[in-house]
């Protein structure tokens, strides 16, 4: 049986509003995705009944909210298909995590003569951390460039690997261009070069790809829990304990600490040893529930969904008179390797008035350089317009976007 997401739709709340009196038609899952019910309960329920805080009481209460908190991460550890729960860190986001292991592992490795390989599809998120540690350190920052078809470009990849880098960072998936990296076969090349790998799972995740197999072959892999259907404000850092172990800490205070002295402090174990403070115990709740809803889904049905829409809309986009798709499959014959992201631009309409233009209709998509500025300045381009399709979305939903684009086109002309 073909997955339909009707009844899927149903826990989505958000989903029924009505947006000048029109039915939302939110694309916009690259920027944040919906909350399922159960995400926004698990949320409440802790705080009508379970509010404490972790790791601290002996009290009733703290310890219901410490084996809450704990437990999420076990869960967690079992998404991603580790048995070691100490190998996840709760963070505040993907931009969070790359942070700690920038400023933790990369400032303690990092010197002079190292390179660090970055893509020129990364999110700033994955860019910028490492182009100023390579400014701090004077290592030098590598960019790996794409092809015609906005996929890694393989000489470029070639010859940034024969630099034997000290660390490859790369996305599982564009958040602006759509495109889904090789990242296992690549990894593998790289560690064969002696790099170390970070990957960065905040778009890939959401489409239900597993890790498991690529968590076997890199150090480091990101994600934010609200483009997983969970609550904002909370990431995980999945890393290899051996080097999580050598990792020093780059925030202090309680919590991450086994015994302060007046002059001397001792780390705490990990994971505890990065997450200093209060973490967002909610948050992690929350996250928690989103991925036992995720765990609900039959993912196989799910995947085959999202790839027979994406290539259905992909057919539509590459027709579609006055419109300009600036992501994979315009020159893939195969049918592209990509996800319902869908960037691109209108003949002669500003980005910003087609989003303005769809947004009068209900449609929530984004425009701009969709943190990819490096990548734009690349394509001479300022930014674009972006569509993304989660697996709540419809085909329906893609033909009232073109619809709509098509009608902002007459508007404008
Ligand atoms: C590929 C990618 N990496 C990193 C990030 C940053 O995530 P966050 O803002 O949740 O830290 C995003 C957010 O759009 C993203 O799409």
């Amino acid at each position: 049986m073909t997955f339909s997401p009707h009844h899927l739709r149903e826990q989505f709340p958000i989903l029924q509003t009505q947006v000048y009196g029109k039915p939302l038609v939110y694309l916009d899952n690259a920027a944040t995705s919906q909350k399922p019910r159960c995400v926004l309960s698990a949320m409440n329920t802790f705080y009508e009944n379970q509010n404490a805080n972790v790791h601290r009481g002996v009290h009733w209460l703290s310890q219901v909210a410490s084996e809450a908190y704990e437990s999420t991460r076990a869960q967690v550890a079992k998404y991603l298909g580790t048995p070691k729960t100490q190998e996840v860190i709760f963070t505040r986001g993907t931009t969070d995590a790359i942070n700690l292991v920038a400023s933790s592992w990369g400032l303690a490795n990092l010197t002079q003569g190292d390179t660090v390989a970055v893509t020129r599809m990364d999110h700033h998120s994955n860019f910028v951390p490492w182009q100023q540690l390579c400014a701090k350190t004077g290592a030098t920052f590598r960019i790996i460039e794409l092809n015609e078809d906005f996929q890694l470009d393989e000489a470029s990849l070639e010859a940034a690997l024969a630099l034997r880098p000290k660390l490859l960072a790369l996305p599982w998936a564009s958040n602006t261009l759509g495109t889904i990296n090789p990242v296992l076969a690549i990894a593998k090349r790289a560690k064969a070069q002696g790099a170390f790998v970070l990957v960065d799972a905040a778009q890939a995740l959401p489409h239900l790809f597993e890790a498991k197999d690529l968590l076997d072959t890199i150090d480091f892999l990101a994600f934010s829990s609200h483009k997983l259907f969970g609550p904002t404000g909370l990431g995980v850092l999945w890393g290899r304990e051996a080097l999580l172990n050598r990792m020093p800490p780059i925030q202090f205070g309680g919590d991450m600490v086994l015994r302060v002295e007046d002059h001397h402090t001792q780390w705490n174990e990990l994971p505890w040893k990065f997450e200093a403070g209060t973490p967002a115990i909610a948050e992690v709740i929350g996250l928690g529930a989103a991925l036992k809803f995720l765990e609900s889904l039959d993912a196989h049905r799910i995947r085959e969904y999202e790839e027979n829409l994406t290539q259905r809309i992909l057919q539509r986009f590459l027709q579609e008179p006055g419109v300009q798709l600036i992501g994979p499959g315009k020159h893939s014959v195969q049918g592209a390797a990509r996800l319902g992201v869908f960037s691109f631009l209108v003949d002669g309409v500003h980005t910003h008035d087609i989003s303005q233009f769809l947004d009068q209709q209900g449609i929530a998509v984004r425009a701009g350089h969709h943190c990819t500025q490096p990548l734009m300045s690349k394509l001479g381009i300022a930014g674009t317009t972006r569509a993304s399709f989660a697996f709540y979305n419809t085909f329906e939903e893609a033909e009232v976007l073109f619809q709509s684009i098509q009608a902002a086109r007459r508007y404008f002309q």
